[in-house]
C-alpha cells in the first residue's frame, strides 16, 4: 500500500457534433474539456475514512473498523462488476445514507463507498485516509462532472493500493497511466458512474479517462489520434433543461416528420464525419483555412439543432453576440438552454476575447475561457499544481 499523498485530476467534456443524432445511431464527438476535477488522497494511520467535497458541502468520516465489520461480501464478485439495485441498497445501510440518498450528495458519497470498499477488499486491512475532492466544472450542466469524479476516485483508489503503478515522474508537472492502467481505471470509473447516473452509455468516464476526442457511435467508442487542442468560450446560460424532455421531443419530431428529419439526422452525422477529418488534417499541419472550416460546421449544425427543436433563446442570444464579435457558437450536449461553445481561432487578439466574455456575462450567463483536447486522468506533482488548485483542496 502507498503511503505518500497522491494528486490526480480529471478532464469533463462537451460534446463538439452529433448530440442527439447519436441517440439515432450517428457519429457523435466528444472532446476533453480543460475544466478539471482534483482529487488529492492522504494515507493515515488514524483509522478513519474522511472523505470532503467542497463543491457540494459533504464532509464525511467512518471509521473502518466500523466498515471492516460491515457484511461487504456482495462486493467480492471479481473486477469491476456490476452493483445490483440490492448491492446498493445494502451500501446505502452501510454507509448510513437515508433520505438524501438520490440527492447530488448522496449519490457521490455512495460511489465513493462502493470504489473504496471494492477496490480496496483485496487488501489485508482497509486503509485509513483522507480524500478530498475539488473541481472546475460546475455539477448538472452536462459537462461530465460525475464521470470526472469517479475516474479520479477509481485512479487515486487503484493506485493507492498498488493495483496500478504510480506512474509520477521527479521533476514533472503531470504524468499519466499506461494504456492498460488506463483501461482498469476506465472501468472503474464506469462502476462509479453506474452508481451516480444508473445507466450511463460509458461516454463521459471514457473522455475523463482517455481524454483528447473521441468518436462514438452504437455504444462504440474510439479515440481520434493525436487530437489538437482548441481554444473555446464554454458558455453557461444556465436555463435549466432536462435531457430525457428534449431526447423525446426529438424522437416525436423525428416520427411526425420522418422525411424532414431524417436528413437533418444525417446531415449531422456528415457534419460529425467532416469535423472528424479537419482535426485529422489539423493533427499533421494546422493552418488558419481548417478554423474556418470548423466554424461553418458549427454554424450548420446549430442551425440543424435548432430545426429539430432543441434550440433556446438564451441559446440564440449567446450565437448572436459572439458573432457580432466575428465568433461561431452552437449549444453543447442537450441544448434548450444549458451550455453553448464557441470557437476561439488562434489568430485572436486577448482584447476580443475578452470583450466577448464581458458580453455574455452581461447576458447574465457564466463564461469560462478553456480549451478542448485536453489530457485525460493524470497525476499531478504537488509542487507543480497551481495555487488556486491547492488552496481550493486545502479548503483555504
Ligand atoms: C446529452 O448530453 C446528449 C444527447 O445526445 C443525449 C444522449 O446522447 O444520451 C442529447
Amino acid at each position: 500500500m502507498l503511503s505518500e499523498v497522491l494528486l490526480v485530476s480529471a478532464p469533463g467534456k462537451v460534446i463538439l457534433h452529433g448530440e442527439h443524432a447519436v441517440v439515432h445511431g450517428k457519429v457523435a464527438l466528444a472532446m476533453a474539456l480543460n475544466l478539471r476535477t482534483f482529487l488529492r488522497l492522504q494515507p493515515h494511520s488514524n483509522g478513519k475514512v474522511c472523505l470532503n467535497l467542497p463543491n457540494i458541502g459533504v464532509k464525511r468520516a467512518w471509521d473502518v473498523a466500523g466498515l471492516q465489520l460491515q457484511d461487504t461480501s456482495f462486493l467480492e464478485q471479481g473486477d469491476a462488476t456490476v452493483p445490483t439495485a440490492e448491492q446498493v441498497e445494502k451500501l446505502k445501510e452501510v454507509a448510513g445514507i437515508t433520505q438524501d440518498g438520490a440527492k447530488p450528495e448522496g449519490l457521490a458519497v455512495l460511489a465513493f463507498l462502493y470504489l473504496y470498499l471494492s477496490i480496496c477488499r483485496k487488501q489485508r486491512a482497509l486503509p485509513s485516509l483522507d480524500i478530498t475532492v475539488w473541481s472546475q466544472l460546475p455539477t448538472g450542466a452536462g459537462l461530465g462532472s460525475s464521470a470526472a469524479y469517479s475516474a479520479c476516485m477509481a485512479a487515486a483508489l487503484l493506485t493507492m493500493c498498488e493495483e496500478i503503478p504510480n506512474p509520477q515522474k521527479d521533476g514533472v508537472s503531470a504524468s499519466r497511466w499506461a494504456v492498460e492502467d488506463l483501461e482498469l481505471i476506465n472501468k472503474w470509473a464506469f462502476q462509479g458512474e453506474r452508481m451516480i447516473h444508473g445507466n450511463p452509455s460509458g461516454v463521459d468516464n471514457a473522455v475523463s479517462t482517455w481524454g483528447g476526442a473521441l468518436r462514438f457511435q452504437q455504444g462504440k467508442i474510439s479515440s481520434l489520434e493525436r487530437p489538437l487542442a482548441l481554444k473555446i468560450l464554454l458558455t453557461n446560460t444556465k436555463v435549466p433543461r432536462s435531457t430525457k424532455t428534449l431526447v423525446a421531443s426529438v424522437r416525436s419530431r423525428l416520427l411526425k416528420f420522418p422525411e424532414i428529419v431524417t436528413p437533418l439526422l444525417t446531415s449531422i452525422n456528415a457534419i460529425s464525419l467532416e469535423c472528424e477529418r479537419m482535426l485529422g488534417e489539423m493533427a499533421v499541419a494546422p493552418a488558419p483555412e481548417h478554423y474556418l472550416v470548423l466554424e461553418e460546421l458549427i454554424d450548420m449544425n446549430q442551425h440543424h439543432l435548432n430545426a429539430l427543436g432543441v434550440g433556446h433563446a438564451s441559446l440564440d442570444q449567446l450565437c448572436r453576440v459572439t458573432m457580432a464579435h466575428g465568433l461561431h457558437s452552437k449549444l453543447t450536449g442537450a441544448g434548450g438552454g444549458g451550455c453553448g461553445i464557441t470557437l476561439l481561432r488562434p489568430d485572436l487578439e486577448q482584447p476580443e476575447v475578452e470583450a466577448t466574455k464581458q458580453a455574455l456575462n452581461d447576458c447574465g450567463f457564466d463564461c469560462w475561457e478553456t480549451s478542448i483536447g485536453a489530457p485525460g486522468i493524470s497525476v499531478h506533482s504537488a509542487d507543480f499544481l497551481d495555487p488556486s488548485v491547492r488552496q481550493a483542496l486545502d479548503g483555504l
